[in-house]
């Protein structure tokens, strides 16, 4: 082959090798025009570079130049045209890529958990420890230790289902009061947060099964006034400055007893929707923990006494975040807990 002639399939390689690769619209494309050019095998740059050997001697260095540059054009192209189809965004299919990616849905607490949490805070702020104790639970534990004497009408508000075993599901969270001074000596001053069950109708303020917050504090010396200091804070610190009253109650466990309300945080006082005109919502039952629940636990009620309270974190989460129905709390829809999660 003579020079001119080596020089002239040169050129052609050149202008077909760079017509093919810069044109590539895709990936698989490209790697056709790759192989067909800069191929180990059968490409053609290969094969002028084979064809070099039949040009004579002196017309060599002439077309080994030629042949390098034309080789080193091909392949510049390539990887060019590679970058900017890989960094090229797909189109088509209808997708816009300039639509803002979609948030990562992560979960998040549910009201009650963080009702919960927050009361949960305020105590160990008081120097209360959290314990939790089993949901099935004995008839002794869950009635016996707590001073309900058989057949007492107190018992008709905790009917609950019984288990095969001779356990039932406990009703309240005061069984762990029992089992907590079982296990540690005075003082005691636990936080017990845990789930409960009732046959209760499922409405708009009731659920057979929620949880409860159990508080109880045991030491030498404590009185009421401990009990009123304590809860006055806790409503401070959880409701605001809220206004707090006690009344009168009963409970097998406790002697004296009384309820707890806070002045309504929706209305002010004056009545409203939430606390069904009268200003005030039940939060919690209290009282001075009864000798015969220390005697049970085997604590001397001569030397100690305390006081102890029941609360439950979806009512409070209800008049709280202002919702209608405690039953939306079960419901999980994503739709109305992702506008109180945090
Ligand atoms: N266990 C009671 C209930 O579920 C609530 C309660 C009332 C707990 C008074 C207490 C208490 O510890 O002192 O109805």
């Amino acid at each position: 082959m003579d020079l001119q002639q080596y020089l002239s399939e040169a050129d052609s390689l050149e202008r077909d090798g760079s017509a093919a690769l810069q044109s590539a619209a895709d990936a698989d494309t490209l790697e056709a025009a790759r192989i067909a050019y800069l191929g180990d095998r059968q490409g053609r740059v290969k094969a002028l570079q084979e064809a070099l050997r039949g040009v004579a001697k002196e017309d060599k260095p002439a077309a080994g130049k030629r042949f390098n540059e034309v080789r080193t054009r091909l392949e510049a192209l390539h990887a060019d045209r590679k970058q900017s189809l890989d960094r090229a965004l797909p189109t088509g299919d209808g997708e816009d890529l300039t639509l803002p990616a979609r948030r990562q849905w992560r979960g998040a607490k549910h009201p009650v958990t963080l009702v919960i949490e927050e009361i949960e805070a305020i105590f160990r702020e008081l120097g209360f420890t959290i314990a939790l104790g089993p949901e099935a639970e004995t008839e002794w534990y869950n009635f016996g230790a707590l001073n309900f004497p058989p057949n007492h009408p107190a018992l008709d508000a905790h009917d609950t289902l019984y288990l095969e075993t001779g356990g039932l599901l406990r009703t309240h969270t005061s069984p762990v009061q029992v089992r907590t001074l079982q296990k540690y000596a005075p003082p005691v001053r636990v936080l017990i947060p845990g789930n409960v069950y009732r046959r209760d109708f499922f409405d708009a303020s009731h659920a057979p099964a929620f949880a409860q917050i159990e508080g109880l504090c045991i030491d030498e010396g404590i009185s009421f006034v401990d009990l009123k200091a304590t809860l006055n804070r806790f409503a401070e610190r959880f409701f605001g400055a809220s206004r707090t009253r006690f009344r009168p109650s009963f409970f097998p466990f406790t002697e004296p007893s009384a309820e707890m309300d806070v002045q309504c945080g929706i209305c002010g006082g004056s009545g409203c929707a939430a606390c069904k005109g009268t200003g005030w919502i039940e939060i919690l039952g209290s009282g001075m923990v009864h000798p015969n629940v220390l005697t049970a636990a085997g604590i001397d009620s001569e030397r100690y006494t305390g006081w102890a309270f029941g609360m439950g974190p979806a009512r409070i989460a209800i008049s709280r975040y202002g919702i209608p129905d405690i039953r939306i709390l079960y419901d999980s829809d994503v739709r109305f807990l992702e506008q109180i999660a945090e």
